[in-house]
């Protein structure tokens, strides 16, 4: 029996990384999974290689005639949501004194906003009890140089949380953000240079970066009732990073 079985859950930005591995582990543990991608053909290759139990929907989380598409097609397809991680956002270095506005924008456009409309618009479809997280980043715990607009962009997450808690009281459904540390994402991995990698890896205390999978089983517990009691929290995994 799986932990998820007969479950639809929503996960946004999921054709890479973190949440494409959740993608895959969700659809194992018995869930229909709907993903979202901005890239068609990067879209087509995640359902492929998911196989099973799985629905790609093309479209820009920042976009809210997109997320409209997107629940729309949930709801002709599924009727209802059980789970939505909303995991789509965007990264980079800002060293103060040399952020455009265009980079403030892009952080807090995707990261703040697009977040907030994404959980907005999937609870009209959502089943009492459900379970909503969001990823957020140990960027916004620690005092990274050069990431105070991306910082920033995710720090709102737990606070959008606590109070939707109070909000979803009556429904039962819980909300809790789900905050990485440092990961070896693919798309990481093609823009990380030797230096910037010494330099992760010297704040983590083993060493070595997380993987995508090791977030996804985190994720499964946020989604499934092994989290029944857990509310309004920050769930950090990060290998102990954020503690030292
Ligand atoms: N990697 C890390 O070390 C790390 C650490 C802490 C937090 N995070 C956060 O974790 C999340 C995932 O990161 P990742 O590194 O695992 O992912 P990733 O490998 O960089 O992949 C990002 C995914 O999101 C999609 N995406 C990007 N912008 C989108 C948008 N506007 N609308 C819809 N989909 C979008 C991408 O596809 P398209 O490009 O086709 O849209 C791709 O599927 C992000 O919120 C990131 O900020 C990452």
């Amino acid at each position: 029996m799986g932990k998820l079985d007969g479950k639809v859950a929503v996960i946004t930005g999921a054709t890479s990384g973190m949440a494409l591995a959740g993608a895959r582990l969700f659809a194992d543990e018995g869930a229909h999974v709907f993903i979202t991608g901005r890239r068609q053909d990067a879209l087509d290759q995640a359902v492929e290689q998911i196989g099973r139990n799985v629905t790609g929907v093309q479209g820009d989380s920042a976009s809210l005639d997109a997320l409209d598409r997107l629940f729309d097609t949930v709801k002709q397809d599924k009727g209802a949501i059980d789970v939505l991680w909303a995991s789509a956002g965007v990264g980079k270095q800002n060293r103060l004194g040399e952020i455009t506005e265009e980079d403030f924008h892009d952080a807090f456009w995707l990261n703040a906003r697009g977040t907030l409309f994404t959980v907005q618009k999937a609870l009209p479809l959502f089943n009492d009890g459900g379970s909503i997280f969001m990823t957020g980043s140990n960027a916004s715990l620690r005092g990274y140089p050069n990431w105070s607009v991306y910082a920033g962009s995710k720090a709102v997450l737990p606070a959008y949380a606590r109070v939707w808690v109070s909000e979803l009281r009556d429904r039962k459904i819980r909300v809790n953000v789900l905050t990485p540390g440092q990961v070896a994402s693919p798309m990481l991995e093609e823009v990380m240079d030797e230096e910037m990698k010494a330099q992760f890896e010297s704040v983590i205390p083993r060493r070595e970066m997380g993987r995508p999978e090791e977030i996804a089983s985190a994720a499964l517990f946020l989604a499934s009732d092994d989290s029944s009691y857990v509310n309004g929290m920050e769930l950090v995994v990060d290998g102990g990073t954020t503690v030292i």
